[in-house]
């Protein structure tokens, strides 16, 4: 059968899957404590995807085209024995990459080497800044840096690697970081990745005046410690890739305001409710559980599925204006980014 494109030409390589919409984290920029407080109405339990659905709808797209997994969240530890849905996506045939992004928190020793036997080839995990203060103020629940960084070496450890760390660059809150973390990742293997702060959502109350476009971090690190870049692994990598020239490793830049990468977009997300979204801003997305639970095969989901990526039109980084970024969208912890 014809590879499955969209109207772009677009294939579909990637399922992002967010297995919870809780977080343990209320980051400034993503669940700001004003709008996600204690009486916040969460996903009840029944609403989400079980592992074996999840695992079925990871097999249907990994026939369509999917070869790479990546499980987020909210936080993706928060959903207990995670390892056993790990397992059983890692021996779905034809996925070959299996990863995490993760804040860190709950990724002790010991569940890092279980994830690591479970079939989990990497983590990536989010941390904005080294200061302790600052960064306690960015999660807003006062979780102090050591025990992220604890996390990255325990991933390390487990062989979850290369470990990636995501920094979201605000501007005013931890922009004055950007070389003090280039620093302290050098040459330790990780690969720090920069990424330009987003419009996801409304609650987060987005300006442009906040996004530090990835440009003056590159001419400002490149100063310091000159770069080149590097091809990228895969088109439709998010992050334009640099290794310092002096072999101390890697960098990663994420330039999803000012340099969109729409174009070579081949993601899938899934939400824990198990809706289908074309797009990390997407206003709707396609109630997939719906099928699932009615007794659909999965020949039948399989053409449901092939039916809404042949009409995928969208590239919301390239269209972005004022306009857009007001619309109602869906929010970032349900789709995990
Ligand atoms: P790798 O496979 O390691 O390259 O992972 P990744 O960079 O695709 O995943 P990660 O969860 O680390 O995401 C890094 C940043 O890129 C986050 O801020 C995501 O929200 C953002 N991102 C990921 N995919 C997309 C996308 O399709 N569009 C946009 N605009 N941003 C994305
Ligand atoms: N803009 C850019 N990145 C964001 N993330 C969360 N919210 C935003 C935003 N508004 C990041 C997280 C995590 C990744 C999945 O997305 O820090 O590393
Ligand atoms: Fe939680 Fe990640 Fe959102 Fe922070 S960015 S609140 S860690 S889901
Ligand atoms: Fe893909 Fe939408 Fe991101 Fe563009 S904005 S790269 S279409 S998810």
């Amino acid at each position: 059968m014809a590879t499955l494109q969209d109207r772009l030409g677009r294939s579909m390589q990637d399922l992002r899957i967010s297995v919870t919409d809780r977080c343990n984290f209320r980051c400034v920029y993503c669940m700001p404590k004003e709008v996600f407080g204690p009486s916040f109405a969460f996903l009840p339990r029944r609403e989400l995807l079980t592992f074996e659905e999840i695992a079925r709808v990871a097999k249907i797209f990994a026939e369509l085209g999917v070869r790479k997994i990546r499980l987020t969240g909210g936080e993706p530890l928060v959903r207990k024995d995670i390892d056993t849905l790990v397992q059983e996506l890692a021996s779905i045939p034809g996925i070959d990459d299996l990863a995490m992004t993760t804040n860190g928190s709950l990724l002790t020793a010991e569940r890092a080497q279980k994830l690591r036997s479970a079939g989990l080839k990497r983590v990536t995990v989010s941390l904005d800044s080294l200061d302790d203060a600052k960064f306690r103020a960015l999660n807003d629940v006062g979780f102090p840096v050591a025990r992220v960084l604890e996390a990255i070496h325990n991933a390390a450890q487990a062989g979850l690697t290369p470990v990636k760390v995501n920094m979201v660059v605000k501007r005013g809150a931890n922009d004055e970081d950007i070389l003090v973390m280039a620093e302290h990742f050098r040459g330790t293997g990780h690969i720090l990745r920069f990424i330009e702060y987003m419009d996801v959502g409304t609650a987060n109350g987005w300006r442009l005046d906040d996004v530090v476009q990835n440009s003056k971090i590159l001419e400002q690190i490149n100063a310091r410690w000159p770069l080149e870049p590097v091809a990228p692994a895969r088109p439709s990598d998010v992050a334009r890739r640099f290794r310092y020239t002096d072999g101390a490793g890697e960098i990663g830049l994420i330039a999803s305001v000012s340099q969109p990468f729409c174009r070579d977009c081949s993601r899938a997300r899934l939400s824990p409710d198990g809706q289908l979204f074309l797009c990390l801003f997407a206003q709707k997305g396609y109630d997939l559980r719906h099928w699932l639970r009615s007794g659909a095969s999965d020949d039948e989901i399989e053409e449901v599925v092939r039916h809404i990526w042949s009409g995928r039109d969208v590239r919301y980084s390239e269209v972005r204006s004022e306009k857009t970024s007001g619309m109602p969208k869906v929010e970032m912890f349900r789709i995990g980014g």
